[in-house]
């Protein structure tokens, strides 16, 4: 750890005692997890949560409508808490973050205005032109535009790029077509523009780029901003990258490719300019900025911004964050990120590899009630976290949601760390269970046997029980 982190995580900053979390998945149990760990950390309250969320010590579930920003302010204020972690993008959407923050709140999350920087892929293509930095050749079009699509389109073939198309809105991650041939596109343009209205962007033409990706997700304060550990997830449905995009099947940190130096940059190259932009508009952004990027051999490309912490990412990252993260979440809601914060903050260690499990059907429309099996074995070496689960009568758990458990390995070296999670997620079982068998293969040694140094970091920190 560096002084300057070392500094950050001595207890100068102020320790919020009850956190209200919004959100019911994956990535909202591993958050409730690790703040309900923390010293100084009474009570996370997790609105709505899960029954399998509310399995953690010291975590509650409250029923609530998370896109209901009075509902979500009334659990907020009733149960006194601090602090407010908004989870997942649709809250953010709905002016939650606004609601609260007018009535005072410290929120981790960005008001609506900025969340637009997830919610419509062409204001986060127009956001980072103004900023400065660096993302795929893209133009937007509306209803009516069909020709022009179609001529960019052609223009962006005869350039010999290839071609992606993305649906501008929330699609959780599942509205991006990337194009084999110049005869798909041309006939996909249609679909995400007919019926719809001249004028507000529906579809977001954009020059295929190659290289690995890697999600690097920064806390912000509005201007300062501090880096989780980086991670990579696998959006598609299949092994080997095939099948349809997902809102994510499994992830990796930390990235054998990536340093912390790399990291560090891309905050100042990515994170810090949008920052300055969205505040220079009125918007100032508060909350967890998610930058997925592709690494090109040109350098690093921003892909997309999301307005919070990645899902199945977070579960991968939160595990390694080698400082307390209640009291950072606290003062970048406050606006008050240390000025000498390190642009990444420490890391444990070890590795974490995350695996999904999903239910039948997904990413369509998923199975429910399916009976889960293997819970408690899995639970014994590795990290469950429930993201689409209920409880049965009779005791246990059943699939209620597309992705409903993430488990996640960890070890050493991200092969050990993949090892464990395999062997998890072989104990688990229920009918048209589905999950890649491939995660973090990618960086695997030329053995297989992960071996991949990771350098040397901060001290791992206390491993915990398991989170369910
Ligand atoms: P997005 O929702 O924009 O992150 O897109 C989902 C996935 O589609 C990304 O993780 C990439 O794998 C792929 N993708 C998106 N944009 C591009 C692009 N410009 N070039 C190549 N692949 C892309
Ligand atoms: N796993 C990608 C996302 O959360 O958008």
């Amino acid at each position: 750890m560096t002084s300057r982190a070392r500094r950050a995580s001595r207890g100068t900053l102020p320790v919020p005692r009850r956190v209200l979390v919004v959100g019911g998945g994956g990535r909202e149990h591993a958050l409730a997890w690790c703040l309900a760990r923390e010293a100084g950390v009474a009570e996370v309250v997790v609105a709505p949560g899960s029954a399998g969320i509310a399995s953690v010590g010291g975590v509650r579930a409250v029923p609530v409508d998370p896109l209901d920003p009075e509902a979500v302010l009334a659990v907020a204020r009733t149960a006194a808490v601090d602090l407010v972690v908004i989870g997942p993008e649709a809250p953010l959407g709905a002016g939650v973050a606004d609601r609260l923050r007018a009535d005072g709140l410290p929120v981790v999350g960005p008001g609506a205005a900025a969340a637009r920087i997830e919610t419509s892929k062409a204001f986060c293509h127009e956001v980072a032109a103004a900023a400065g930095v660096r993302m795929a050749r893209a133009r937007a079009f509306g209803g009516g535009e069909e020709d022009a699509a179609r001529a960019f389109v052609r223009a962006l073939d005869a350039a010999g790029r290839g071609i992606v198309l993305k649906a501008d809105g929330l699609a959780a991650g599942k509205g991006v077509v990337v194009c084999d041939d110049l005869a798909s596109a041309l006939a996909l343009v249609p679909s995400f523009l007919h019926g719809r209205p001249p004028g507000p962007p529906a579809l977001v033409v954009e020059e295929r780029l190659a290289g690995p990706e890697a999600s690097v997700i920064a806390l912000c304060d509005g201007t300062r901003a501090a880096a989780l550990p980086a991670a990579r997830d696998h959006k598609r449905l299949g092994d080997g990258d095939r099948g349809p995009n997902t809102g994510g099947m499994g992830a990796y940190s930390p990235l054998p490719d990536l340093s912390d130096a790399a990291a560090a940059a891309i905050v100042g190259t990515v994170h810090l300019p949008i920052l300055a932009e969205l505040a220079r508009r009125g918007t100032p952004y508060r909350g967890f900025l998610y930058a997925g990027l592709m690494l090109t051999a040109d350098g690093p490309a921003l892909l997309e911004c999301n307005a919070r912490l990645g899902d199945p990412e977070a579960q991968v990252i939160l595990p390694r964050v080698a400082a307390p993260l209640a009291p950072l979440l606290l003062a970048a809601a406050l606006g008050r990120l240390p000025d000498d914060a390190p642009r990444v903050l420490p890391a444990t260690a070890d590795a974490a590899v995350g695996i999904v499990l999903a239910a039948a059907g997904y990413p369509g429309d998923p199975r429910r009630g399916d009976p889960i099996g293997g819970l408690a074995a899995a639970a014994a070496d590795a990290l469950v976290f429930h993201a689409g689960t209920a409880p049965r009568a009779g005791g246990g758990y059943e699939t209620n949601g597309g992705r409903v458990l993430a488990v996640v390995g960890r070890g050493p070296d991200l092969g050990r760390a993949r090892a464990r999670a395999e062997a998890a997620a072989d104990a688990i079982a229920w009918e048209g269970l589905q999950r890649r068998r491939d995660i973090a293969r990618d960086v695997m040694g030329a053995g297989g046997a992960g071996d991949v140094a990771l350098g040397a970091r901060a001290p791992a920190a206390p491993v915990g029980g398991a989170p369910a």
